[in-house]
């Protein structure tokens, strides 16, 4: 068919902003979106096994064992609504070994999308970060307030969004980059994520629009 849906990959350190970007890419493209940190953290809260398994590696800011987390993945990946949608990965992978099982399996994305923010922006951006259990958005206590008394009372801070966390986390993210950047260097995008998150959301969407027209011309010359 020559309306085979888009695959994408964002990544970034904590708090350069994917799951933000990634509300907006959901509303504009209709893709699947597969956060391993949200999935994480809704076993955790419903207390499952994988729930009880992850919740001290992510308590303190550390990785969750691989396999955990792909089988996770690749279950959803596999679904029929990931087919027709298209999908939006996030948050995975996150080391060598995970970009190795999707290529075991022959998932690759079209465009691997990496968001760039100084270290220094990342640690305010995680300690003043919000989040509203109901609608699922993510807010900041001051870049991003939530818009009414009532959604203020409800807001839970992410238990590694503490300083020292947010520090151990860039810390495994920058030893696994590299790594995971190399198997995609040929489809990876590098965007500059320091800037008002419209500004950030105008590139990307270029980016994928082009992505997805390139995609469709080169289905119809097949
Ligand atoms: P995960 O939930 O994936 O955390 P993360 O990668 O550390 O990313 P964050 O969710 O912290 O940040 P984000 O980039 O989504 O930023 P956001 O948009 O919220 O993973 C959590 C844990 O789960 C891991 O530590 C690990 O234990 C486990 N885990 C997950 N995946 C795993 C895997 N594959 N393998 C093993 N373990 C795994 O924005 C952050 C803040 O900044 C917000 O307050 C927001 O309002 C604000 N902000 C966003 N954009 C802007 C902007 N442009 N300008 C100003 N402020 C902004």
């Amino acid at each position: 068919s020559t309306n085979e849906p888009l695959k994408v990959m964002i990544s970034g350190a904590p708090a350069s902003g994917k799951g933000t970007q990634c509300e907006f890419i959901v509303q504009k493209f209709g893709l699947l979106h597969i956060s391993t940190g949200d999935l994480l953290r809704a076993e955790v809260s419903a207390g499952t096994e994988i729930g009880n398994k992850a919740k001290e590696f992510m308590n303190a800011g550390q990785l969750v064992p691989d396999e955990i987390v792909t089988a996770m993945v690749t279950t959803r990946l596999s679904r029929e609504d990931a087919k027709e949608k298209g999908w939006l990965l996030d948050g995975y992978p996150r080391s060598f070994a995970q970009a190795q099982s999707l290529e075991k399996l022959k998932i690759r994305p079209d465009v691997y999308v990496v968001l760039e923010v100084p270290d220094e922006i990342l640690i305010d951006r995680c300690v003043g970060r919000r989040l509203d259990p109901v609608t699922r958005k993510i807010y900041h206590v001051k870049s991003f307030p939530p818009e009414t008394e009532e959604i203020k009372a409800r807001l839970v801070t992410r238990p590694d969004d503490t300083e020292e966390k947010v520090k151990s986390r860039l810390e495994i993210y920058k030893q696994n980059a590299k790594a995971i950047s190399s198997t995609y260097s040929n489809i990876m995008k590098k965007i500059d994520g320091n800037r008002q998150k419209d500004m950030v959301f105008k590139d990307i969407e270029s980016l994928l629009s082009q992505t997805q027209k390139d995609k469709m011309k080169s289905m119809e010359l097949a």
